[in-house]
């Protein structure tokens, strides 16, 4: 008795695999990487060895290959083009030699011919008095398509075989394929036109190679390589690697990696040689394949209904393997870039076990629009980090939904910068986020801004790994004690750093700026800031508008600032700073005097006409000071519509009162005077 559950995986295995053969052979167009499609295909095979009486002639295990297209003509093969059989690791190579050595005791040494298996499709040319009449593809192994007009446009083809030793009849056998090169050049090119473009190069290959119009293969960067021949009244020589030398005396191109080599030892180097040349080659191979020498031999062998049994390809670990995203999570590096990387099933790819994937920023991610949930082509070539080539669009879950980028920082909830125009979002809480710790002291100790010698990478790593320093401020609390008792730190040093900390407490304004760490705000940057504001209060009060005043200074930078000088928790941490001791000369010199309003300190109360914060820009513009509280320092209040108590209080206090066409009068007089001055 079958079992209900294996009759009914049987027929949906049957089902997947026949629609997947239908999109790589028929349509060129792969939904899923080669080697899902061999998991599902060798599973079928393993319950139908398990269970023979289901086996069908319409089972796709039946038959080799894949259906031909209508519209070109069939070819029926003379020798079926048949398949090889694949060893997936090392032991399975060893199993192969095995079968030879035991078929043929005597033979010794065991010499095996070793080449690339290249990623293109089989083809099969047949000559006649050294002409080429027809070329076929594999199709399902007995009839394969007519592109002899294909063929013909492909310059590695000899239309004509060189030499006069030729057979009559001659068919090679080899694969047609395309260089990396050459198939990125014309994805570039069909993608510029609007076209659909190729998955991998083999598509690209077969795509072509299988096109009714000719002109079209023309322009493909097509190859021939040949690995071998199907009808040949004799062959002239008795090995697999003396008759390849022979094809290539006739001008067929065979692969310059072709070596004889001994026993299993020769193959396993071989192979190994290949995996580490693998990424060096111009055209993309899947494996390597070994094949007795000894032809007599082979034909002793002879084949199953699928491959003969004096081959195998040794297969490379896959490269794209299919897998899906169990989340999508957002990482904090050093400088607050949050990079959003996917969570993945695990898989082995490339010979390693996979499980995240970085999407490297949000542009890519939209772009690539991944989503929890997805079933995703991942890949990983040579000694290259995973990525995720694309998204099976028809696997998608109807529920999954576009990922949204946080708004608050993951790692310690501060609001998100992410100025239009920019690639990268950031944690606006440089001074305080726990994940750029390190790179904030590292930066705010540097020679450039506070310049505190002797603190260095590695002791500003202990530092914070201990829990001693977690924002700038607190290096201002550390002791000669604490730090003497760090390993390989004297008590000498610990006083030498404990000193240069204290005197990094004087310093300029400009270099304060420059050691917050604000994106976008170097020396440079710093210094313009420095010279516009009195202190580092008028600074953090100023609005995006008034920075973008100050010439040198631009819309994005203007934005960096802003956001990150309203982040309460830098705020905070500039507080502590300056309860820390930090200070600077006086810098009302410094200050733009030219500046009419220079010095006066402006509060804005009530509903004007304007938004207040284009208000407080003008005021800023010309020099002024705007804050939210009133004290006897404040010159002016500006009081709209329902000013409330602090209309009150400026008058119990004396400060004098503009309404709004007094602000403006006042504007005014200052502009005009600034152009008098100017
Ligand atoms: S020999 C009778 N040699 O691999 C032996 N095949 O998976 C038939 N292939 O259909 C094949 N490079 O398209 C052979 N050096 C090579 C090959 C090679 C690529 C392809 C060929 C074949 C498929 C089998």
């Amino acid at each position: 008795m079958i079992p209900d559950e294996v009759r009914q995986r049987v027929a949906q295995l049957r089902a997947e695999i026949r629609y997947h053969d239908h999109r790589y052979y028929v349509l060129d167009d792969p939904e899923i990487p080669d080697a899902e499609y061999d998991r599902l295909f060798a599973e079928l095979k393993a319950l139908e060895a398990a269970y023979p009486e289901l086996i069908t002639a319409d089972s796709p295990t039946q038959r080799v290959g894949g259906e031909p297209r209508p519209e070109l003509g069939s070819v029926r093969h003379a020798i079926p083009m048949l398949s090889l059989d694949n060893a997936m690791d090392d032991p399975a190579l060893a199993e192969f030699d095995r079968r030879i050595r035991t078929a043929f005791p005597a033979l010794d040494p065991v010499l095996y011919t070793a080449e690339p298996k290249l990623d293109g499709l089989a083809v099969s040319l047949r000559y006649e008095q050294g002409v080429l009449v027809l070329a076929a593809t594999r199709g399902d192994g007995t009839v394969g398509e007519d592109v002899t007009h294909n063929a013909r446009t492909i310059p590695s083809i000899p239309l004509r075989l060189l030499g006069g030793d030729w057979p009559e009849i001659l068919e090679v056998r080899g694969e047609v394929y395309m260089i990396r090169s050459g198939f990125e050049r014309l994805n570039a090119e069909l993608e510029r036109r609007g076209e659909r473009i190729f998955a991998n190069p083999r598509n690209a290959a077969a795509g072509s190679l299988r096109q009714l119009d000719p002109r079209i293969a023309a322009q493909r960067p097509l190859r021939f390589c040949a690995y071998g021949w199907g009808e040949l009244a004799a062959p002239p020589e008795p090995g697999q690697f003396a008759m390849m030398q022979r094809l290539a005396s006739w001008g067929l191109p065979i692969s310059p990696e072709l070596r004889l080599v001994e026993g299993l030892e020769g193959c396993r180097a071989y192979f190994a040689e290949l995996v580490n040349r693998r990424s060096t080659l111009d055209y993309e191979i899947d494996g390597v394949v070994f094949k007795l020498d000894r032809i007599d031999l082979q034909q002793a062998l002879g084949a199953t209904s699928h491959h003969p049994r004096w081959a195998i390809a040794r297969k490379f670990p896959a490269q794209e393997v299919m897998t899906v995203v169990v989340a999508i999570e957002f990482q904090v590096g050093r400088t607050g870039a949050l990079t959003p990387v996917a969570r993945l099933q695990p898989v082995q790819v490339g010979g390693v076990t996979v499980a995240r994937a970085s999407l490297h920023n949000f542009d890519e991610l939209k772009r690539k629009d991944v989503r929890v949930g997805d079933t995703v082509i991942l890949r990983r070539a040579g000694e290259v980090i995973p990525e995720i080539v694309r998204v099976i669009s028809e696997r998608r879950p109807p529920a999954a939904r576009p990922v949204e980028i946080p708004t608050r920082c993951p790692v310690c909830g501060s609001d998100v910068l992410y100025p239009p125009g920019e690639v990268i979002a950031r944690c606006g809480a440089g001074l305080w986020c726990p994940a750029q710790r390190k790179e904030t002291i590292r930066h705010f100790a540097s020679r450039r801004a506070l310049d505190i010698q002797g603190l260095g990478e590695k002791l500003i790593d202990r530092l914070v790994d201990l829990g001693w320093v977690r924002e700038p401020a607190d290096l201002y609390q550390l002791t000669r004690e604490q730090l003497a008792g760090l390993e390989r730190m004297g008590d000498k040093s610990a006083a030498n750093l404990i000193a240069a900390i204290a005197r990094s407490k004087e310093t300029s304004l400009e270099r304060l700026i420059y050691a917050l760490g604000i994106r976008g705000v170097g020396e440079t940057t710093a210094r313009l800031l420095a010279k516009r504001f009195a202190g580092l209060a008028e600074l953090m009060d100023a609005e995006a508008e008034t920075l973008m005043q100050i010439e040198g200074i631009g819309p994005i930078v203007a934005a960096q600032i802003k956001g990150f000088l309203a982040d309460p928790h830098n705020r905070a941490a500039i507080d502590r700073l300056i309860a820390a001791g930090i200070h600077w000369p006086e810098s009302r010199a410094l200050q733009p005097a030219s500046l009419p309003l220079a010095g006066k300190t402006f509060v804005i109360t009530g509903t004007l006409s304007r938004p207040r914060a284009a208000v407080k820009a003008k005021l800023e513009s010309l020099g002024a000071r705007v804050t939210d509280s009133i004290s006897r320092q404040t010159a002016y209040l500006v009081a709209g519509a329902s000013p409330g108590s602090k209309l009150a209080k400026a008058k119990s206090l004396g400060v004098r009162v503009l309404d709004e066409a007094g602000l403006e009068a006042l504007i005014g007089r200052a502009t005009g005077l600034s152009k008098a001055d100017g």
